[in-house]
């Protein structure tokens, strides 16, 4: 009991001061447990996240749109990629994480559960959720565990292609003809709201929030960093010539930042709880394609045995 409490102690000074913990680094298993619940959700989510864009890639409106779209979930997929292989150097299997994912057990980010209807959610994702996304994630290059934040330092860069990519398409549509704009303008009010809700439940909220800031795994709490997005996003807003749909927001001097209006929690809770517009389909179609892949995971685990037992007899 004793020298369990000196290696926790000796493990909080070694974060504070700054230091980068490694998979064979000695850890506190609620911190390992905390790395893998976080990195595993955030994995989910980039592979989750495909769906809701990939709807997209064959109605896009041009070859341009079209080559850009793909790219940017295919990025998508390889963030998902480079995320689970971190998430394994924890001691959790890639069976054991998709299983937690399609069984309901893992969580992913509820922004997915919300449908793309029109070519204007493909701007709106890509410039707020994704912008989102790298608001949380670029303080996650400096997170206490190796592995996860030298992954994220390549997805953050990334990031900010989609995010780029998402205004140019809103840029675009609201400097169009009057349904073309009409068209971005419903984008902006149906993703708004959902995007403020990516970074979590307000900080009284979010009981895991300070033990994870303390271990140096958050580097800033989820009121700060969305108020971060908003002070960065209703600019971008005012100069397409779009509107924010709150009613409350108004720039505040004295703080020198917007204030804005309350989220709606009620819709966060019901649709972290899995009854969200699309939480059922998601699941569905992550199951189905895991499946109809199993011969490409068979192939490629046989082809790595054959490499092996190659390499092992040219040694002898
Ligand atoms: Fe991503
Ligand atoms: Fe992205």
């Amino acid at each position: 009991m004793g020298e369990e409490y000196s290696l926790e102690d000796r493990f909080q000074q070694y974060v504070e001061a700054e230091n980068k913990v490694e998979p064979k680094d000695w850890m506190p298993e609620k911190y390992r447990q905390t790395v893998i619940r976080q990195m595993s959700q955030h994995a989910h989510s980039e592979v989750i996240g495909m769906q809701p864009e990939a709807n997209w890639i064959t109605r896009a409106p041009s070859l341009r749109s079209k080559l850009i779209l793909l790219a940017k979930v295919q990025d998508e997929a390889g963030h998902g990629l480079y995320l689970y292989s971190a998430t394994e150097t924890l001691g959790i299997t890639r069976d054991e994480l998709i299983n937690q994912l399609q069984t309901g057990k893992a969580k992913y980010s509820s922004i997915f559960n919300y449908p793309t209807v029109t070519w204007a959610d493909m701007g709106a994702v890509g410039w707020l959720v994704d912008g989102a996304a790298i608001q949380n994630q670029v303080m996650l290059c400096r997170t206490s565990y190796g592995p996860y934040a030298r992954a994220m330092v390549k997805i953050c860069k990334e990031e900010s292609f989609h995010q780029r990519q998402g205004y140019e398409i809103m840029m675009r549509l609201a400097a169009g003809t009057k349904e073309q704009k009409a068209m971005a303008q419903d984008a902006l009010n149906r993703w708004w709201w959902p995007s403020l809700m990516m970074f979590g439940p307000s900080d009284d909220n979010s009981p895991n929030s300070a033990q994870s800031m303390k271990w140096r795994i958050k580097r800033k709490s989820n009121d700060t960093l969305r108020q971060e997005f908003v002070d960065k996003t209703v600019p971008q807003a005012e100069f397409i010539g779009l509107t924010i749909p709150d009613p409350d927001l108004k720039w505040n001097e004295e703080r020198k930042s917007y204030d804005f209006g309350e989220m709606n929690w009620d819709e966060f809770y019901a649709v972290v709880k899995g009854n969200g517009p699309c939480n059922k389909q998601r699941i569905i179609n992550h199951i189905k394609a895991h499946e109809e892949g199993a011969w490409v995971r068979e192939a490629a685990n046989a082809y790595a045995k054959k490499q092996q037992a190659r390499k092992k007899q040219s040694a002898a």
